[in-house]
């Protein structure tokens, strides 16, 4: 019984990758695709879709300078992979569901804590991070 038990979680354990590997130019093709129609070409908020919404779309260069000093990642991933229960409760962003949902990569929050989400997420947030504003 025992033996399963570590065998399952090393299974588990060498299914999850770490993320060393984020890739700022997959992230910015997501971008383009994804949210570049309502967070604009770079990021500030200006995209077309921006006229019709009654909720403006946040200026994603400015995360980090909103905080004082630091990118929050995990309020950012909750966003994009759904998890921000926001996103189903009114905010205009819509639900990816699907390409954004898998678990299977590992990433370090801001507080040091270990988030399972998918690689077009963390390389989504590698793009975003290479925004910010100093
Ligand atoms: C249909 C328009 C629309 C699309 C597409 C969209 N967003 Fe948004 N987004 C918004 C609006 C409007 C807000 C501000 C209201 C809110 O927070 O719900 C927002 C808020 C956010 C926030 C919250 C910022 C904060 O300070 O917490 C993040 C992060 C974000 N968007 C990232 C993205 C990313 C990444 C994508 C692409 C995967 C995306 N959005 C696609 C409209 C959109």
């Amino acid at each position: 019984m025992r033996k399963t038990i570590t065998t399952l979680t090393l299974a588990a354990l060498t299914m999850i990758q770490p993320a060393f590997a984020q890739d700022v130019r997959a992230g910015e093709e997501t971008y383009e695709r994804y949210c570049a129609a309502c967070h604009g070409p770079g990021g500030t908020g200006h995209g077309p879709m921006r006229a019709v919404l009654t909720l403006h779309p946040t200026d994603l260069t400015a995360l980090r300078l909103n905080t004082g000093g630091y990118f929050p990642l995990e309020r950012v991933i909750r966003r994009i992979d759904g998890r921000d229960p926001l996103v189903a409760h009114g905010s205009p962003m819509p639900i990816y569901g699907g390409f954004f949902e898998g678990r299977g990569v590992a990433i370090k929050t801001e507080t040091g804590e270990i988030m399972l989400t998918s690689q077009p997420v963390i390389d989504l947030v590698a793009y975003l991070q290479s925004l910010q504003q100093p």
